[in-house]
C-alpha cells in the first residue's frame, strides 16, 4: 500500500477542507474521523480530487502514514483534544509530528508540546485562519513548534496557504504555543475590528438615518480606499442581504447578541498577565457581553438619552472613515505589542513584520493595511509602537480632528462607541508629555507607603504623609 504524505483527524468542515486542499495540492492525505460515516462521504464526494486514504481505526490512520509521520488533528478544541493527542501520541514514535490545527489556548499547547517533546514526539500547535472557505482555498497559517517539525511540514503548509503577492501566508512563528498566540491576537484583532465596523455602522445609521443598503454603498465605497479588507467587504454583503420571510434587512431580524468562542477574551485575559493595554480588544469582548444582557437592557427603559438623529450630514460619513482607519491602527499597534510582550516573556523570538506578511491574506483580518504594518517593521524591527511609524503617525495626524468629531457626535447623541472612544484615549494616552499618573503614585505611596520614583533623581522615595511629610529614600 502506498502510504500517504500527510494525514488529517477530525472531519468536520475546517478538517474536511483543509484535507481537500493538501489533496488538490497532490498531496496523499490519510483521512480519519471518529464517526467513520464522514470518512467514507469525504471520499465519495472529492475522492476525485485527489488521493486519500481511508481509515476507520486511529491505528490505521497512523499506519497509512510515510516516516517521519505527519498528522493534522482537526477537533473541537477543548479537552477532547488532550485525548486525541494521546490517542495518536501512543501510536507514533520519536520524530513523529502531531499538528494541533484548531483554536487551542497557547498554555495548553505549550503544556502539550513540552509533554510530546518527552517523548520525541513534535507538537506543533497551528493557527488556521479564514474558515471553511480559507481551509479549502488557502488559509493563513501560524505554526508553532520546533525548528525541525517547521522543516518537516513548511514545505506543505506554504503549498496549500493563501498567497499575496506570490508569498505565502504560512510562515513559522516560533517555539511552542507562539503559533496559537499569535492566532489568538488575531482573532483578539478580528474581534475589534469587528466592533469598530458595527460602530461605524450604528453611529450612521443613528445619525443619518440612513438604511442598511445605503450603508452597505458606503462600506463598498470604504473598501476601495485605505480600509480594504475583507471584513468591510463583507460588511457591505451582510448590509445589503434582505431576509426572505419578512423582506426587512436581514440585520434587522438578527438577534442582537453578539456570541463568541472565546479567543477574544482569552486575548484579553494574556493582555492583563502580560501588562498590555489592548483597549480596543478589551472593548470589543465588553460590547458583546453587555449585548449579551437582554434583561438589563430592558429594565433601563426609563433612563433617558438626548435626541438620536438628524445630526450629520455626508461629512460625517468620510469623518467615520477616517475615525475607523484611526482606531483601526491603534487596535492593531496594541495587538502587535502583545505578540512582542508575549514573545520576550516566553523567549519566542517572534518576528513582527512576518506576522503581517502572513496575515495579508487568507485569514479573516486581511487588509491591504498589512502591507503598511510589514513595510513598518520592514524599515524599523524595534519599532516601539506602529503608532510612531512614520506613515501611521502621518495618518493619524490626518484623521484625529475627524476622530474626535466623530466621538464628540457620538456623545452628543447617545450612540456608544466604546472602540473609537477607547482607540481615541489610547492615542491621547501616549501622546501625553505628563500622565496622571504620577498623582496615581502619590496616592498609592500616601495609603500604603507603596513609594515613587522622582524624575530629578534615581532611586524610590516615600514621603511621610502621616509625620513630618519629609521624603526619605525608600
Ligand atoms: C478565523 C476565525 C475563526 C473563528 C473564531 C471567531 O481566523 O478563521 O477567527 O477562528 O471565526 O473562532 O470566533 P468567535 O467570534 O465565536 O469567538
Amino acid at each position: 500500500m502506498d502510504l500517504a504524505d500527510i494525514g488529517v483527524t477530525g472531519l468536520a468542515v475546517m478538517g474536511r477542507n483543509l484535507a481537500r486542499n493538501l489533496a488538490r495540492h497532490g498531496y496523499s492525505v490519510a483521512v480519519h474521523n471518529r464517526t467513520a460515516s464522514r470518512t467514507q462521504q469525504l471520499v465519495e464526494e472529492f475522492g476525485a480530487e485527489g488521493t486519500f486514504v481511508p481509515s476507520e481505526e486511529m491505528a490505521d490512520f497512523v499506519a497509512s502514514l510515510k516516516r517521519p509521520r505527519r498528522a493534522i488533528i482537526m477537533v473541537k478544541a477543548g479537552a477532547g483534544t488532550d485525548a486525541v493527542i494521546e490517542e495518536l501520541a501512543a501510536l507514533m514514535e520519536p520524530g513523529d509530528m502531531i499538528v494541533d490545527g484548531g483554536n487551542a489556548h497557547f498554555a495548553d499547547t505549550r503544556r502539550r508540546e513540552a509533554a510530546l517533546r518527552e517523548r520525541g514526539i513534535h507538537f506543533v500547535g497551528t493557527g488556521i485562519s479564514g474558515g471553511e472557505e480559507g481551509a479549502l482555498n488557502g488559509p493563513s497559517i501560524m505554526p508553532g513548534g520546533s525548528k525541525e517539525s517547521w522543516a518537516a511540514l513548511g514545505p506543505i503548509l506554504q503549498d496549500i496557504s493563501a498567497k499575496v503577492d506570490g508569498v505565502p501566508c504560512a510562515t513559522y512563528v516560533g517555539p511552542d504555543g507562539a503559533g496559537h498566540f499569535v492566532k489568538m491576537v488575531h482573532n483578539g484583532i478580528e474581534y475589534s475590528d469587528m466592533q469598530l465596523i458595527a460602530e461605524s455602522y450604528d453611529l450612521l445609521r443613528q445619525a443619518l438615518g440612513a438604511s442598511p443598503a445605503e450603508l452597505a454603498e458606503v462600506f463598498r465605497e470604504w473598501n476601495r480606499g485605505d480600509l480594504d479588507s475583507y471584513l468591510i467587504e463583507i460588511t457591505a454583503e451582510v448590509l445589503d442581504q434582505v431576509d426572505a420571510a419578512t423582506g426587512k434587512p436581514l440585520v434587522d431580524v438578527i438577534v442582537d447578541q453578539a456570541e463568541q468562542k472565546g479567543t477574544g477574551r482569552w486575548t484579553v485575559q494574556s493582555a492583563l498577565d502580560l501588562g498590555v493595554p489592548v483597549t480596543g480588544i478589551a472593548e470589543a469582548v465588553f460590547a458583546r457581553a453587555l449585548s449579551g444582557h437582554p434583561e438589563q437592557r430592558a429594565a433601563v427603559g426609563s433612563l433617558e438619552g438626548p435626541e438620536l438623529s438628524g445630526v450629520g450630514g455626508r461629512e460625517l460619513v468620510e469623518d467615520v472613515r477616517q475615525a475607523l482607519y484611526a482606531s483601526k491602527i491603534v487596535a492593531y499597534a496594541q495587538g502587535f505589542d502583545q505578540i512582542a510582550a508575549a514573545s520576550r516573556e516566553y523567549g519566542w523570538d517572534v518576528d513582527p513584520g512576518a506576522m503581517a506578511t502572513i496575515w495579508r491574506g487568507g485569514c479573516i483580518i486581511r487588509a491591504k493595511f498589512l502591507d503598511r504594518i510589514r513595510a513598518a517593521y520592514d524599515a524599523d524591527p524595534n519599532l516601539p509602537t506602529l503608532l510612531a511609524a512614520p506613515a501611521f503617525a502621518e495618518a493619524l495626524n490626518a484623521a484625529q480632528e475627524a476622530w474626535r468629531r466623530v466621538v464628540t457626535t457620538a456623545v452628543r447623541i447617545g450612540v456608544p462607541t466604546p472602540g473609537f472612544s477607547s482607540a481615541l484615549a489610547y492615542y491621547d494616552g501616549l501622546r501625553r508629555d505628563r500622565l496622571p499618573a504620577a498623582l496615581v503614585q502619590g496616592l498609592r505611596d500616601y495609603f500604603g507607603a507603596h513609594t515613587y520614583r522622582r524624575v530629578d533623581r534615581e532611586g524610590s522615595f516615600h514621603t511621610d504623609w502621616s509625620g513630618d511629610r519629609a521624603e526619605r529614600p525608600a
